[in-house]
C-alpha cells in the first residue's frame, strides 16, 4: 500500500513511536526492506539519496519501490533522502516518490526557508509530503570541535518559525548524531529533542541513525522523533554476509548464490530496528 509520508509519520506523532525510513541502492535492499514490513506488520519508508539515484536510475529505484509498496499490505512511503537539486526532486516527483527531502541546511537560516518554503509549495500542489533540515547533520568523520558541534545544532527558536514559515511536514534536527560509523558512543541532546517538539508539535526526523544505542533511540522516540534514518547499519549488514559467503565459497560465482545471504541479513537488522523504534504491529489497513 503506498502512502504518502505524511501518513505514516502523522499516524507515528500521534500515536508515539518512529518509523523507520532505510536507505536503498539495488533490489535486495528493496526486498529487504519490504519483507521486514511485512512480517513485522510495520509501516516503513523506502528512501534513496541522490547518490543511490545516481547509481541505479531514479526510475530503477522508484519502479522497484512502486512494485514492492503495492504488492505489500503495510504502509509504504517512497521518499527522496537529502534532496539539494530542485530538478531531482522534480524528478522523483514525477517518478512517483510520495516524500521528498529538501536539505538546504548548508544555507543561511533565510536562504533555507526561502528554498524549503518553494519546494513545499509545489510537492504539496500534487500530494507528495516534506522533510527539511534545520541545523546541520555532518558525518562522523568531520573533524569538529564539542564546542563547534555545539553550535550546529537546531535552535528551538529558529525551529519554530522555520515550520511556520515554510509549512514543512516534518523537521530533521540536528541532536548529536552524525551519518557514518561511529568512533565513541554518540550523546544526544536529549533536552533540546523535548523543546523542540513542545515548541513544534510535529514529526521530527533523526539522521545519522546507525549506531546510536538502544536506550538513546527509545528515550529520543519518547520526547519527539518519528522518522529513524539508517543507513550504515544495513551496508554494514551486507558487507558482511557478502564477505562470509565468499571466504566460505570462494570458487562460488553466481550473484544469487552471493547476494542471497545478504538479503537475509539486511531484513535481520531491519526487522530489529523496527522492534527498538516501536513500529511492530502499527500498519493499518
Ligand atoms: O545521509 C546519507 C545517506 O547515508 C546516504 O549516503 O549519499 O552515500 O548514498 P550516500
Ligand atoms: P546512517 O548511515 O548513520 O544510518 O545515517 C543515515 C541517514 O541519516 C540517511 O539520511
Ligand atoms: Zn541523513
Amino acid at each position: 500500500m503506498l502512502v504518502s509520508g505524511k501518513q505514516i509519520l502523522q499516524h507515528a506523532h500521534e500515536n508515539g513511536y518512529a518509523v523507520g525510513a532505510f536507505n536503498v541502492n539495488n533490489m535486495e535492499q528493496v526486498q529487504a526492506i519490504i519483507e521486514a514490513a511485512e512480517a513485522m506488520e510495520s509501516p516503513v519508508i523506502i528512501q534513496a539519496s541522490q547518490g543511490g539515484l545516481k547509481y541505479a536510475g531514479v526510475e530503477y529505484i522508484a519502479e522497484m519501490a512502486k512494485v514492492a509498496a503495492q504488492k505489500a499490505s503495510v504502509p509504504v512511503a517512497i521518499h527522496l533522502d537529502h534532496g539539494t537539486d530542485f530538478k531531482q526532486i522534480m524528478l522523483c516527483i514525477r517518478n512517483g516518490f510520495t516524500s521528498v527531502m529538501v536539505d538546504a541546511s548548508k544555507h543561511s537560516l533565510e536562504k533555507n526557508i526561502e528554498i524549503t518554503k518553494y519546494i513545499v509549495e509545489t510537492a504539496h500542489a500534487v500530494g507528495v509530503s516534506v522533510e527539511a533540515e534545520l541545523g546541520k547533520i555532518g558525518g562522523t568523520e568531520d573533524d569538529i570541535t564539542v564546542d563547534e558541534k555545539d553550535a550546529t545544532y537546531t535552535d528551538p527558536d529558529e525551529a519554530e518559525r522555520f515550520v511556520k514559515e515554510t509549512g514543512v511536514d516534518c523537521l530533521a534536527i540536528a541532536v548529536g548524531t552524525a551519518h557514518g560509523p561511529y568512533k565513541g558512543e554518540p550523546k544526544l541532546d536529549f533536552d533540546r529533542i523535548k523543546v523542540i517538539k513542545e515548541k513544534l508539535n510535529i514529526p521530527l526526523v533523526l539522521h545519522g541513525s546507525s549506531g546510536v544505542p538502544e536506550a538513546s533511540i527509545k528515550k529520543a522516540i519518547g520526547l519527539g522523533i518519528n522518522k529513524i534514518n539508517i543507513d550504515t547499519d544495513i551496508r554494514m549488514a551486507f558487507h558482511k554476509a557478502v564477505k562470509e559467503f565468499i571466504h566460505n565459497n570462494p570458487d562460488e560465482y553466481d550473484p544469487r548464490m552471493i547476494l542471497g545471504p545478504s538479503k537475509q541479513a539486511m531484513k535481520q537488522v531491519i526487522a530489529e530496528k523496527m522492534q527498538m523504534f516501536d513500529s511492530v504491529g502499527r500498519a493499518w489497513k
